[in-house]
């Protein structure tokens, strides 16, 4: 048995927020943000709404567009470094409650940016030992709720959204997930962090917001995203031009480009929606395969290259061909 990805969806939050909004209450400058990043706008959630809330309204469209019914799912499993509760309980929980699907196993894990590259290599274990049919991955962050807006190193960089698939059985191993590696070296974990504090006026009142070393992680990203593609090229004997998009995670232009270049990737094969969205972990990558999937570019048996990598420091690659209609 194989494990396809069979469907894809997302939602975007309705707020956009342009970086000449941020200029209102940072010391920044539209010019600096998209000459360091490339990022124009991203969308900030409500209030009112958490990362559950966006992880439902994603889930739903890849369901239907699975054409399946939330009663087949038999595993839920969400990434998120934004999750609704700290620890307990899970955002998996949420959303399987929210989407009316309840007796089957939900969790979260913790991999950051890196979070959808490790929902599919779990999602493909599942199904090929046979314990999972039809499981439903989750990317869905409010990183918005764990920014400092005072700390225009990492404010500038983020937003929010959510990306949902559906992972089935298969017995065509043309059209599933080809392979998938991913891995970690927490001996860089002060890199990329959201410590958990108490300030000083109220013990309960624990703040925690994101911190980064900005050029550090850059360096590590570029070199370790390069190898990581070029292994699972090699290892699956093909080459850049076997792959139709390449889906990198959407942290920061200069780091695309910079990685496309090292693999030789063509222009119209890199999928870039940083420049919209700006790094929404988790859930960048699965926005930016539902944005292929509505330009109608993404078909059953397209093959797609992910990579990415985040807070830990996390990071891998996932080789797969579309499965979907
Ligand atoms: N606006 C204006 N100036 C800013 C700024 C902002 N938003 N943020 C930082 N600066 C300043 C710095 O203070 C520094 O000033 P100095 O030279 O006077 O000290 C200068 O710009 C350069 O800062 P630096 O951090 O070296 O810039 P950079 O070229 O490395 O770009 C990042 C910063 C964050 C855009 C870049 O390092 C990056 O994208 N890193 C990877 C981040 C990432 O992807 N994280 C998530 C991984 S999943």
């Amino acid at each position: 048995m194989y494990a396809t990805l069979t469907s894809i969806g997302a939602y975007i939050p309705t707020k956009c927020v342009s970086n000449k909004d941020l200029e209102a209450f940072l010391d920044t400058s539209d010019e600096w943000i998209v000459k360091r990043t490339g990022i124009k706008t991203r969308y900030f959630a409500d209030s009112n709404q958490k990362s559950s809330d966006l992880g439902i309204e994603a889930a739903k469209i890849a369901l239907q567009r699975a054409n399946i019914s939330h009663k087949d799912i038999d595993l839920i499993i969400t990434a998120t470094l934004s999750p609704d509760y700290i620890n307990m309980p899970s955002t998996a929980c949420i959303i399987a409650a929210g989407l009316d699907i309840a007796n089957v196993p939900a969790f979260d894990i913790a991999a950051a940016c890196s979070g959808f590259v490790y929902l599919l290599s779990v999602a493909k274990a599942y199904i090929e030992s046979g314990m999972a049919k039809n499981i439903l991955i989750v990317g869905a962050e409010k990183v918005s709720s764990v920014l400092n807006p005072h700390d225009r190193s990492t404010y500038i960089l983020f937003g929010d959204g959510a990306g949902a698939a559906v992972i089935s059985a298969t017995k065509d191993k043309n059209l599933s997930i080809l392979d998938v590696h991913i891995s970690a070296d927490g001996q860089y974990a002060h890199y990329l962090e959201t410590p958990r504090m108490q300030s000083n006026e109220n013990e309960h009142n624990i703040v925690q917001c994101m911190s980064m070393k900005g050029s550090e992680v850059f360096k590590i990203a570029v070199a370790k995203l390069t190898s990581e593609v070029k292994d699972i090229l090699e290892r699956n004997k093909m080459t850049a031009c076997d792959i139709d998009y390449f889906v990198p995670h959407q942290a920061n232009y200069r780091i695309i480009k910079a990685v496309g270049d090292n693999l030789n990737f063509k222009n119209e094969q890199i999928v870039l929606v940083v420049e919209k969205f700006g790094n929404t972990s988790a859930a960048s990558i699965p926005m930016a395969m539902n944005i292929l999937y509505e330009e109608g570019k993404i078909k059953k048996g397209c093959t797609l290259l992910l990579d990415a990598l985040g807070g830990g420091l996390t990071w891998g690659s996932a080789l797969l061909r579309f499965g979907g209609d």
